[in-house]
């Protein structure tokens, strides 16, 4: 019984066939089992006799199953570890990882640079009137920006902004000196769209209003904000322009980044790129926000976010901003 049961202990593959053969001699209804059973018909002298062979045996059986298990367990692990082991050459899985739109990481970044020289961020709303954006903002009654061909009109009293201007009479109008804001946002107006036009883009605003303001307080601003947007080395200068609500009106030009002045086809060989329009804020517009012009001073800027944009990550066409082409976005 011994030896049959050891042949097939050691015959198992499987931790199957090993409880297999346990039952088959140790179970209940196992051989060994009947055989102590079965004792009881034995004589007194007989019995311990037995009993003593049967136990050796039954000792040795499990201790063979023991053995037996240890080793099928390892050989199973080994083969596992085998067919269920990781080639870590094959190509991983793309992990689609969401990024922000260069518009608003370039948005990020001008607010970042403005907010770091203690300007405060103001909005203001993108369907606005004729009175914040024409009237308080000094535009005589036949200016052409007012004409239907360039701001869309909703009814004769309502637009959509077609500049960031009209927050600033907002802010004045709630806000006393000193005043220090920016203000970013939406514009609309009615281009048709092509390369370097969209109906719809992104100013932003600067405003600066306390006793004592000069010119020389807006170039240095405008200095310090050109040199950390497109690099140290950059330099302005400003263009006499007309605006109805600065007086004097600059429109302002930094040197090419590409060339660093020297020209260049990116700046069309002048070594200059028109980067905004600025100047120092008209008495009148002051006045219209009860300001008195007497007593404060203050300077203001536009900027365009997307032309601003598409300088700094060479983007040759303002419509690729708005296609949410993947193939594009991917690669900022
Ligand atoms: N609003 C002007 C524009 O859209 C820019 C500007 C803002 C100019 C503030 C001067 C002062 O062109």
């Amino acid at each position: 019984l011994q030896e049959r049961a050891i042949l097939d202990i050691n015959s198992a593959q499987f931790t199957d066939d090993l409880e297999k053969a346990r039952v088959k001699y140790l179970g209940k209804k196992g051989e060994l089992t009947e055989v102590l059973r079965g004792m009881g018909s034995l004589s007194a002298e007989e019995r311990p006799l037995v009993g003593k062979v049967a136990n050796e045996v039954r000792e040795e059986i499990e201790a063979h199953l023991e053995k037996a298990k240890t080793l099928i367990k390892a050989k199973e692990m080994n083969k596992k570890l085998e067919t269920e082991s990781i080639d870590v050459t094959m190509p991983g899985k793309d992990i689609v990882l969401g990024k922000r739109h260069p518009l608003t990481q370039g948005m990020d970044e001008l607010k970042d640079i403005f907010i770091s020289m203690g300007f405060k961020v103001a909005e203001g709303p993108e369907v606005e009137t004729v009175y914040y954006n024409f009237d308080a903002l000094n535009a005589a009654p036949n200016h052409p920006s007012r004409d239907m061909t360039d701001t869309f009109y909703i009814n004769d009293d309502v637009i959509l902004r077609p500049q960031t201007s009209p927050v600033q009479v907002r802010y004045m109008e709630k806000t006393k000196p000193p005043i220090r804001i920016i203000s970013p946002g939406r514009c609309f107006r009615n281009d048709t769209p092509d390369a370097t036009h969209s109906p719809m883009f992104h100013q932003l605003e600067g405003l600066v209003v306390d006793k004592g303001i000069t010119l020389a307080d807006l170039k240095g601003t405008l200095e310090v904000f050109v040199k950390k947007f497109l690099g140290e080395h950059t330099q302005i200068k400003f263009r006499p322009h007309f605006f109805p609500f600065t007086e004097p009106s600059a429109e302002v030009d930094a040197t090419c980044f590409k060339c660093g002045g020297s020209g260049c086809g990116f700046c069309k060989k002048s070594g200059w790129i028109e980067l905004l329009g600025a100047g120092m804020v008209h008495p009148n517009v002051l006045r219209n926000c009860g300001i008195d012009p007497e007593v404060y001073s203050g300077f203001a800027f536009g900027m365009g976010v997307d032309r601003l944009v598409m300088l700094k990550y060479g983007i040759d066409d303002i419509r690729l901003l708005y296609e949410n082409d993947m193939r594009f976005l991917n690669q900022f």
